[in-house]
């Protein structure tokens, strides 16, 4: 036998070994696929926002997140203006890209008899909107959704990455520091004993990101991510109120006071700009007021945005 011939047999061996596949072509395998990202509910909740929704929706649209990945919940009521058939069009244009869609309009009535105008929180409207956000809620949970973004309607999330960011954070609610044109946001650092504002020393650093990072706060509000495979995330609620409630009688407090019992930390991130929010009008404020009061902010964004443009990222 010639000593070239046991080593002309072993080529085709170590040639099927140097593609990494088994002794038999049948063991040959590819490697494993990434994972599909979670799936998110975004909870959208609109009340006479005509004025903020195109842009809002925009944001909404151009967010990086695989939209057969997110299903919407879109609920609106109570409108004096064009609210309901913005959002019904545009759930029109784009509900075949999402996973799934839910629409709950109330044409009517027009108002709520409490209320003092359009932009008044009357106990009836806390009432309403505390249902809504538990129903959004709801759906998320049946839908066995991963997460839910409750999202408000005037709310600009400018940074398209921002729910890519908030999952990556981990916790069970976690908010996106939002930038006003004042020292607004929607966070607190500071709670009274009765559940209302506190101002605190933390909460300047932390606005104008002297301080950055996740911080523990006691409250966030309109914009926020809630993980609900987190297992305390089953016990925290929008409505009714926690039956040991005593403090004021809105959906922000009643919700941070759930989390209180869950012991759930709510985090506020000031990491990056994720977007924008106005400051509140007064409960006297008309719909023109609004339109003005959306018109500095979106203001404020153009403004970032060339800053941005001229000395990028
Ligand atoms: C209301 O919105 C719809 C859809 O965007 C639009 O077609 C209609 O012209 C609007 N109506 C008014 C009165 O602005
Ligand atoms: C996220 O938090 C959970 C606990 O809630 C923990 O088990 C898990 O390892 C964390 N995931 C990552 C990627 O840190």
């Amino acid at each position: 036998m010639s000593p070239a011939g046991p080593s002309l047999l072993l080529l085709p061996l170590l040639f099927l070994a140097g593609l990494g596949a088994g002794y038999f072509p049948e063991e040959r395998y590819n490697p494993e696929s990434p994972l599909r990202p979670p799936t998110v509910l975004i909870a959208l909740i609109a009340r006479n926002s005509e004025g903020s929704l195109p842009e809002v929706l925009g944001t909404l649209d151009r967010l990086r997140y695989p939209k057969n990945r997110i299903s919407l919940w879109v609920a609106t009521d109570h409108n004096l203006d064009n609210t309901s058939s913005i959002l019904r069009e545009w759930l029109i244009n784009v509900q075949n890209q999402y996973h799934h869609v839910e629409w709950r309009p109330q044409e009517q009535p027009r108002w709520y008899r409490d209320e003092e105008g359009p932009k008044h929180w009357s106990h009836s409207r806390y009432e309403y909107v505390m249902k809504l956000r538990q129903a959004a809620l709801t759906s998320a949970r049946e839908m066995w959704a991963d997460y839910i973004l409750f999202l408000d309607s005037d709310n600009l999330l400018t940074n398209p990455n921002t729910l890519n960011l908030l999952i990556a954070e981990n916790k069970t609610v976690v908010a996106p520091m939002l930038d006003s044109r004042a020292a607004y946001s929607n966070f607190w650092c500071g709670m009274t004993t009765q559940g209302y504002y506190r101002r605190t020393p933390a909460y300047m650093p932390i606005r104008r990101r002297e301080r950055r990072g996740c911080f523990p706060v006691p409250m966030v509000h309109s914009t926020f991510l809630m993980d609900l495979r987190k297992e305390a995330s089953q016990q925290l609620d929008f409505y009714p109120p926690h039956e040991d409630y005593t403090w004021a009688f809105d959906d922000i407090i009643v919700f941070a006071f759930s989390c209180r019992q869950a012991e759930v930390q709510m985090f506020l991130c000031n990491k990056e700009i994720y977007g924008y929010l106005p400051v509140p009008l007064r409960p006297h404020s008309t719909l023109v007021d609004e339109v003005d009061n959306f018109l500095h902010t979106k203001l404020e964004v153009n403004t970032y945005l060339r800053y941005f443009w001229l000395t990028g990222p």
